[in-house]
């Protein structure tokens, strides 16, 4: 049977690498509903096995310590979450959210610990002034609204917490673009082709071609009000890691270190 996703393209529908705005959250969320079973798969075949590596570096930049609060933001099938579950240990709080149920259930499994929520990226439902750290592994680039997540994520972080953001990314030197971009483009193509989601492993390569560019990303969260903004290159400039920091508490900055009652997170949608 056609999945809705691969119908709407037969139908001359606008492709989703098109869309915008709420068309494009409506077309995301459901194609990565579509995709959720064989997710895990693709992500171990068109990383090489190496996004596990990945994610280690982009922990170590979080600094976290035992006990504190993290939330994975666009957290799909929770590769995210052992490794966040390491840092912060068996008495921290590590929150999960995204807003496709299927790729949420699939979390489950990866750490039973973690607190999960259905959630947009755009609106996160948890209090200003309450995670020491928010991770986004390769969501931003899906989000219609990239400056309102950046906005978001700022909000709910505590003065001095950390934000990474890992995501697909455009070689920077010619020579490596010359080669690595025809053949990520081929090869994800293919292997969505082989997995039976043409459409999304297409979508996958387009998105990546019409992502923000590093320079771009950075003044998007200058503007949310990040500082000590940087970015780290992995596999060539094939993968790039955003970091930015809320600044450290400032006289009158004087929002709450802590979960209380009144400013906890919900979880009471998933
Ligand atoms: C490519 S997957 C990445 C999953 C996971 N973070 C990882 O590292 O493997 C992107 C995820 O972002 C979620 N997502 C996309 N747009 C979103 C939004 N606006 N709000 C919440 N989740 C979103 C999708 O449902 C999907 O699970």
């Amino acid at each position: 049977m056609q999945s809705p996703v691969e119908t709407n393209k037969m139908n001359g529908v606008q492709p989703i690498w098109e869309t915008h705005g709420e068309e494009k959250r409506a077309a995301v969320q459901q194609m990565f509903s579509e995709i959720a079973p064989v997710y895990d798969l693709a992500n171990s075949v068109m990383s090489f096995r190496q996004h596990r590596k990945w994610r280690d570096v982009a922990a170590s930049m979080l600094k976290l310590e035992s006990g504190d609060t993290v939330a994975d933001i666009c957290c799909g099938t929770g590769d995210f979450l052992p490794v966040l579950r390491r840092k912060v240990g068996p008495t921290g709080t590590v929150v999960a959210l995204d807003f496709c149920a299927p790729m949420l259930a699939i979390s489950r499994e990866k750490d039973s610990l973690t607190s999960l929520c259905l959630a947009d990226a755009c609106q996160i439902p948890l209090a200003s002034n309450s995670v020491n750290a928010v991770t986004v592994g390769w969501g931003l680039r899906n989000v219609p609204d990239i400056d309102q997540a950046h906005r978001e994520i700022f909000r709910v972080l505590k003065p001095g917490g950390h934000f990474v953001s890992i995501d697909c990314a455009e070689p920077n030197r010619s020579a490596v673009h010359f080669i690595s971009v025809p053949f990520r483009s081929f090869f994800v193509r293919l292997s969505g082709k082989f997995l039976g989601m043409k459409t999304a492993y297409t979508y996958l390569d387009e998105s990546i071609r019409r992502f923000k560019s590093r320079s771009e990303l950075c003044e998007s969260m200058k503007i949310a009000g990040f500082t000590e903004i940087f970015y780290r290159d992995l596999m060539m400039g094939n993968i790039c890691i955003h970091h930015g920091q809320k600044p450290p508490r400032v006289h009158g900055n004087e929002a709450p270190d802590f979960l209380t009652p009144e400013n906890t997170f919900t979880n009471e949608s998933f």
